[in-house]
């Protein structure tokens, strides 16, 4: 049985910046109270022209520049996304075709902000069964789409972009255990509940949230999921190196690192530059690292998420 390699990385952030200040302007709020209570300070916006396979495509390809993998020898292809171009088919396909693969395994996985930590276990499925020797995994979401931008309670938190890893069969680690939870019986915590119904939209399609109990089960599911993945692999918080957390919130990611005792300078922290990009938040903040010089070959990483549904995962691995 053969581990998953992480070869490639990459990222990408759209053009447009908005700041608190604008914000400030568009519903009541004010740059001091975004900072404290979320730590964010610019979030990107997808050009009006620009969809979630636009912003795919480019950390895609960053990811395949630095595997110096030819997309032809890709056989697994799955992007995580809430935001996807069409109904059908699945973004992941359309990104096949803007790549130029032909034949690979392609297809898209839906679960909010944990998404690439979704997609980047079942790719790891694959490749130590040996079906697939090289995959991408792509998070990308325009969750900006989904935002109401009166509703001072959501549209503060979120931005647009996407992130990418290239993954390979190899004899060494490698991706070394993933663990992937999910609980629906919190669904109204967090969602956008309108269906598709006759051709147009039904119900609202704005993203609803409850903040503070969203915040509350983020904190106790990703230092238990944490703890879960350390205890799997017989592992000491201490054996970590970096700890690449879903950039949701600056007192999330702290009060998480401080529950696990982890110092905040093993934690790789990016939300103050785009805010939270939902399922390309994790690969984002891997890939900011990862070019930075930071994370290491020999590193052992813990990549953690939560997300509407409630889903919630991890994944160890040594890079
Ligand atoms: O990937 C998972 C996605 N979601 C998240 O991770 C979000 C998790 N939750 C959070 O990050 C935090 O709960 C928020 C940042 C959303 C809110 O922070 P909080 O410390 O939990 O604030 P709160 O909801 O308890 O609200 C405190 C006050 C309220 O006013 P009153 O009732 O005390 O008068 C809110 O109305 O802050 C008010 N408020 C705002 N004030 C200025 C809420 N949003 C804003 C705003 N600007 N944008």
């Amino acid at each position: 049985m053969s581990y998953s390699r992480l070869i490639g990385t990459g990222s990408y952030l759209p053009k447009r910046v908005l700041t608190n200040a604008a914000l400030e302007s568009l519903v009541d709020t004010n740059e001091q109270w975004i900072i404290e209570r979320t730590g964010i300070r610019t979030r990107h916006l997808a050009a009006e022209d620009q969809d979630t396979c636009d912003l795919a495509e480019q950390a895609a390809r960053r990811a395949l520049d630095m595997a110096q993998c030819d997309v032809s020898e890709i056989d697994l292809i799955i992007l995580a996304t809430t935001t996807p171009d069409r109904i059908f088919p699945s973004t992941a396909c359309l990104l096949q075709a803007r790549l130029g693969n032909h034949g690979a395994m392609a297809f898209d996985v839906q679960a909010v902000c944990s998404g690439f930590i979704y997609a980047l276990s079942i790719a790891d499925q694959f490749i130590k069964t040996g079906t697939v020797q090289r995959a991408l995994v792509v998070g990308a979401d325009i969750f900006s789409r989904l935002i109401n931008w009166s509703d001072r309670n959501t549209c503060v938190l979120f931005g647009d972009g996407s992130g990418a890893v290239v993954l390979e069969a190899s004899r060494t680690p490698g991706i070394l255990s993933s663990h992937l939870h999910a609980d629906g019986a919190y669904k109204e915590l967090l969602t956008a509940p309108a269906k598709v119904v006759q051709g147009g939209l039904n119900g609202d399609a704005f993203t609803k949230m409850q903040g503070n109990e969203v915040f509350k089960f983020a904190v106790k599911a990703l230092s238990k999921v944490v703890d879960e993945a350390l205890i799997a692999n017989q592992l000491d918080m201490s054996a970590i190196d970096w700890l690449v957390p879903h950039q949701a919130n600056i007192r999330i990611i702290t009060a998480t690192a401080k529950k696990l005792k982890l110092p905040m300078e093993k934690v790789v922290v990016t939300v103050s530059e785009h805010g939270n990009t939902s399922a390309a938040s994790v690969p984002l903040a891997l890939d900011v690292a990862v070019r930075d010089g930071r994370i290491q070959r020999g590193d052992l990483l813990l990549l953690e998420a939560v997300g509407g549904g409630f889903t919630w995962g991890a994944v160890l691995l040594k890079y």
